[in-house]
């Protein structure tokens, strides 16, 4: 199994989200561990609890510590057992803006309604307020604007009649704990997980002029208005375990000095590779999406008509 992903879980309160986390990591396969329970309260009940479960822990008051010096701590902390991944689980403070960069795209908050409606406190209320039929529990990306993050998934709760904000509240916390394990599972698994990085490599394609998707071969290909591919994903094909992206290279000598150069990155297609196109690994660990995105745009501009290729994009 590869190694698994470092969690830090921060809380404020109750705690029941951490453990939820905490039990789903304790399942075969999971692909992360809890290594450490913070909070900004020293009397949070989950705190407790997480010591029970024999999980490091670090407490501190965050009453009269400026902001940017108390997160400085935690990420101390972090950093100190080797967190790779922070969850926020009701932790009920807003973060300084270097703690959430230096954790862009590693850290996940869950919120009690269906964003983006009702961001902030008080959502159940809000929620009844607005007569809604139906709220649930967002788990998302952690950026500057607080619940304004990349969505990275949802569930819906049915709001009944007769429901208080204490009654929705404890269906809403169902479906969070249901969420959020199953979103973190994916998100430390988004650097090797084929539909993960063909999500990136969509992106990437789809945001060039003129760009399409339709299968190719049963694989998803990209092409540029006119007719031409640019790229070709490959997942396993023939068995053969490599997930990689196609893109066109100037010619065989090209594609033989890049896989000389690069024999872990760049390798040479089935049934493609005498035209020149060349095969770039995604399923190292740790693609350098920059790199793609240069290449993309490469074949881009060769595959599309002059006045496509003109563009500067
Ligand atoms: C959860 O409902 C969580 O979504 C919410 O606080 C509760 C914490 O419960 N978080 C927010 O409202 C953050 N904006 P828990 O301590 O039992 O996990």
């Amino acid at each position: 199994m590869p190694e698994r992903a470092r969690l830090g879980i921060l809380i404020s309160g109750t705690g029941s989200n951490m453990a939820a986390l905490l039990y789903a990591s304790r399942l075969p396969d999971a692909p992360y561990e809890v290594v450490l329970v913070a909070s900004n309260n020293p009397a949070a009940p989950g705190l407790a609890l997480a010591a029970a479960e024999g999980i490091a822990t670090f407490a501190r008051d965050h009453r009269g510590v400026p902001r940017a010096a108390f997160d400085e701590g935690i990420d101390a902390e972090l950093g100190r057992v080797g967190v790779t991944h922070v969850a926020l689980a009701g932790y009920m403070r807003l973060l300084s803006d270097a703690f959430v960069a230096k954790w862009a795209g590693r850290m996940v908050n869950i919120h009690p309604s269906l964003l983006p409606a009702h961001k902030g406190t008080r959502v159940h209320e809000a929620v009844l307020a607005a007569g809604d039929a139906v709220t649930g529990a967002t788990a998302h990306l952690v950026t500057a604007d607080l619940d304004a993050g990349p969505i990275l998934g949802q569930v819906r709760v049915a709001v009944v009649p007769g429901d208080t904000p204490a009654t929705l509240a404890a269906r809403v916390l169902h479906a969070e704990h249901q969420l959020y394990p199953r979103v973190v599972a994916d998100l430390v698994t988004a650097a090797v997980r084929p539909e993960a990085l063909l999500d990136r490599v969509r992106a990437l394609a789809l945001a060039l002029p003129a760009a399409g998707e339709k299968l190719s071969h049963g694989a998803p290909g990209f092409f540029v208005e006119g007719g031409k591919f640019f790229a070709y994903w490959r997942n396993d094909h023939h068995a053969d375990g490599i997930v990689a992206v196609l893109v066109k290279a100037s010619g065989v000598e090209e594609q033989a000095s890049l896989i000389e150069r690069d024999p872990d990155l760049y390798f040479r297609p089935a049934y493609l590779g005498p035209s020149g196109w060349i095969g770039l690994r995604l399923d190292t660990g740790d693609v350098d999406w920059d790199h793609i995105a240069e290449w993309l745009t490469r074949s881009w501009r060769a595959s599309a008509p002059r006045r496509l290729a003109m563009l500067p994009v």
